[in-house]
């Protein structure tokens, strides 16, 4: 890629990525937890969101020539994953023992057979007739499920049937786009008060992929966006709206605002559809854990970035992301919290996945592991 190029496509990246109440823990099978599967099959997952969960997609769509040091820590070569390594989705998929998921736009070397994933880097719930909104994403995938029973209405084999379409788990992980944009542009009552199209845009998703058949939903919340670099370095008067770990209070306020406000709609959900189950986790607690008890973790630098420009505080420069030929990423990613100033580490994203995991943050508390085990 050539230098304009490369700046560019940093200059979109930057740009798109601006990126309880506890039921009694689930007991027993995966049955009893409102999921099945049939003997011997493997779990089916689909995907939705933004750029924490997009596993090549808009790499894909836009042609998009990612380089190192985009996924040096596990792959070891950019995957179109805005992360040195893996992704929360990706060690979720680890822990269900089904390969990565490929993304629905990626034309060479995908597998869909345990699912696909629609999230795309940018991606926001509205407006929701662009690509590649929420809504769009769900119309990718009435057209993936459609092609596939298609094909096995044709005596061909489609990569999955209607019973794993059925049986499937659907989960979503947007609002962290529309939240920030929000946020750039109104003061804090003015951006919760905006918050009731957002959430109705998921609850539509949700209800469209129910009419057609799908039962198991997970929804997640959003993170820390007050503690992201890419926030922190917006020049301010005066650090009077930093809080004890150096976050932005009000940019974190707004993501509790937003994820109480979808689990009470995850709460709808669920007595609207009694025989659907509908799990919400908080990511916000774990995320914020990560920079509040950095040291827990093995992070020293819990607001810097490692893949960025300007050195201390936050080595984060607009003009200059991760991908610009002059950025040199640290030496020792496993100690930052912050790829690249929106995204988080590999070794955060291996901690978020472990608190998802641990159930914790979950509503019901049903563990992700008790969905299809074959
Ligand atoms: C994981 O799946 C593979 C097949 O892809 C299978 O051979 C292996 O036994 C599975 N491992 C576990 C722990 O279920
Ligand atoms: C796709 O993945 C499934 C499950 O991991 C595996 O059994 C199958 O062989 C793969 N297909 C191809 C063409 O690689
Ligand atoms: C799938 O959802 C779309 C949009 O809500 C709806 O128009 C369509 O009838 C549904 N299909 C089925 C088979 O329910
Ligand atoms: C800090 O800046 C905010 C506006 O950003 C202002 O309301 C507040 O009074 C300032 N505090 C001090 C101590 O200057
Ligand atoms: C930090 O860790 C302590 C002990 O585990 C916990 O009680 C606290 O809630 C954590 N702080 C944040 C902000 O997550």
């Amino acid at each position: 890629m050539s230098a304009a190029a490369a700046a560019a496509a940093a200059a979109a990246v930057s740009a798109l990525l601006a990126v309880s109440a506890l039921a009694p823990p689930a007991s027993g099978t995966a049955a009893a937890s409102g999921f099945s599967c049939r003997p011997g099959s493997r779990p089916v997952l689909f995907n939705f969101g933004d750029s924490n969960s997009d596993t090549g997609g808009m790499a894909a769509a836009k042609g998009w020539h990612l380089t190192r040091p985009e996924g040096r820590a596990f792959f070891p070569r950019p995957t179109g994953r805005f992360c040195d390594g893996r992704l929360t989705i990706d060690f979720l998929c680890e822990s269900l023992n089904i390969s990565y998921l490929s993304p629905f736009l990626k034309a060479l070397g995908s597998n869909y057979s345990n699912g696909a994933n629609f999230a795309i880097a940018g991606a926001a719930t509205l407006p929701r007739d662009v690509p590649f909104a929420l809504h769009i994403q769900v119309q990718e995938f009435l057209y993936f499920r459609d092609r596939s029973l298609e094909l096995i209405d044709q005596g061909l084999s489609g990569p999955i049937d209607a019973q794993g379409f059925q049986n499937a788990l659907y989960m979503i992980d947007i609002g962290q786009n529309d939240v920030n944009a929000l946020l750039s542009n109104l003061p804090y009552d003015q951006v919760v008060a905006k918050f009731p199209p957002i959430l109705a845009e998921i609850k539509d998703a949700v209800e469209v992929l129910y009419s057609n058949g799908s039962r198991n939903f997970w929804i997640h919340g959003t993170g820390a966006l007050g503690c992201l670099p890419q926030k922190l370095a917006i020049p301010r008067k005066n650090d009077s709206d930093l809080d004890q770990y150096g976050c932005l209070k009000t940019y974190n306020r707004a993501a509790v605002a937003f994820n109480t406000a979808l689990g009470g709609l995850c709460d709808e959900l669920r007595t609207q559809m009694k025989d659907a189950t509908i799990v919400y986790t908080d990511l916000f607690p774990i995320k914020y854990d990560l920079v509040a008890n950095h040291s827990k973790y093995g992070f020293d630098k819990p607001l810097m970035t490692c893949c960025g420009y300007g050195g201390p505080p936050y080595n984060y420069d607009f003009k200059k992301g991760c991908q610009t030929p002059e950025v040199s990423a640290c030496d020792d990613g496993s100690k930052f919290v912050s790829w690249d100033g929106v995204h988080l580490t590999e070794a955060a994203n291996a901690n978020v996945a472990a608190g998802i995991l641990s159930s914790q943050f979950s509503k019901p508390k049903i563990k992700l592991n008790q969905f299809c085990k074959a």
